[in-house]
């Protein structure tokens, strides 16, 4: 039994001419490429059947217990190519921590760093042609992890699939890189103590869409949440985590409590700020401290950032009864400067000194 993610070629691949129109525009989340990597777990021989093969819809039981109870972990991490040609990931042993972080969470097996990377790194040898240059274009990947066992029955799966697919993508919000209105959630909370918060799994994103619709209800692009117990105590928004910049040079992030997802530009972040002199804090920072800041403009700057987002500057917060603009709702000079560095580290126009790059071809 193959111990690696041996590849099945798909016969019957996308043609240049419609590869390259995707290509020349791909959005985020609309097109995939021609393979995926699968593998299966059972409870009995462990994890089997790794492949990259061709991309295909699964065939699922409609009695899978992923249907039913959503016992379900996904990632989300980006190749880049660089200007000679070659292809990059950006701190993928981090997603792998991560993934089997939320797999305990979520009393699913664990893939091992060495799978996770062989099944990311074949998929996009073998789809390189997919891999965007120029621009800002990338390979969004996306590897999840589903309870498969035909059994409804509220107990651990007894067989669960893997997948990793992957496509092109360009900006996460339709405008491109705006600073986006956020809504604050004050009917719903994310995560609690005790809670899934803390893993990336699809039931905290379902929780996450009403209140996200309500955003869009009030012309605004994201939600941001605070914490289950007091509702006051600022979380993260529906897909991001969330930063403010303030006049004593601080750069701060709610610190993590178990109920926030730690993500892996969260963390690249908070290390590049040190080096544009800000001062990284992670703490708890409640919502009036932040309406407080934004209007005795001690908050200068807020931004949200995310694998598929980047950074991305906040204009204002709403609620159903005010506008808090933040300054005067333009980019700040540091997010725009964090952005940059992290964009020049990713798509190799700046030194990676911290070895966060992982080659692939
Ligand atoms: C990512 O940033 O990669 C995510 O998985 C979040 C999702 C909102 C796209």
């Amino acid at each position: 039994m193959s111990r690696q993610f041996d590849v099945r070629p798909n016969t019957r691949p996308r043609s240049d001419a419609d590869r390259a129109a995707i290509l020349a525009d791909p959005g985020f989340g609309q097109y995939f490429s021609d393979h995926m990597a699968t593998a299966t777990w059972t409870k009995d021989a462990g994890w089997h059947d790794r492949e990259v093969g061709p991309y295909r819809p699964f065939e699922l039981d409609p009695a899978a217990a992923v249907l039913h109870y959503a016992q379900e972990i996904f990632e989300g991490l980006k190749a880049y190519r660089h200007a000679d040609n070659s292809i990059w990931l950006f701190r993928p042993e981090k997603n792998a921590e991560r993934m089997a972080r939320s797999a305990r969470r979520l009393a699913l097996p664990e893939l091992s760093t060495e799978d996770f990377l062989d099944s990311i790194e074949t998929l996009v040898r073998t789809d390189h042609a997919w891999v965007p240059s120029g621009g800002e274009g990338n390979f969004y990947i996306r590897p999840f992890m589903f309870a498969s066992e035909t059994f409804l029955g509220v107990r651990p799966s007894q067989t669960v699939t893997y997948c990793c697919i992957a496509g092109p993508a360009g900006s996460y919000f339709a405008n491109g890189v705006q600073p986006v209105d956020i809504w604050l959630s004050t009917n719903y909370v994310r995560s609690a103590p005790g809670g899934t918060g803390a893993a990336k799994t699809g039931g905290n994103y379902a929780a996450s869409l009403v209140a996200q619709q309500e955003a869009y209800d009030h012309g605004c692009e994201q939600v941001l949440f605070t914490d289950g117990a007091e509702r006051k105590w600022v979380e993260e928004l529906g897909g991001m985590n969330i930063y403010f910049v303030t006049t004593d040079g601080e750069l701060i992030t709610p610190s993590l409590e178990g109920t926030i997802l730690e993500g892996v530009t969260r963390d690249s972040v908070l290390t590049l700020a040190a080096d544009r002199g800000l001062k990284p804090v992670e703490r708890r920072i409640s919502i009036d401290e932040v309406f407080d800041g934004i209007g005795d403009k001690s908050i200068t700057e807020i931004f949200a950032c995310g694998t598929a987002a980047v950074i991305n500057p906040v204009g204002s917060l709403r609620t159903a009864d005010a506008v808090h603009t933040v300054a005067d709702g333009h980019p700040g000079e540091h997010t725009e400067g964090l952005r940059q560095a992290l964009l020049d580290i990713q798509y190799g126009r700046a030194e990676d000194s911290r070895g966060w790059l992982r080659k692939v071809c």
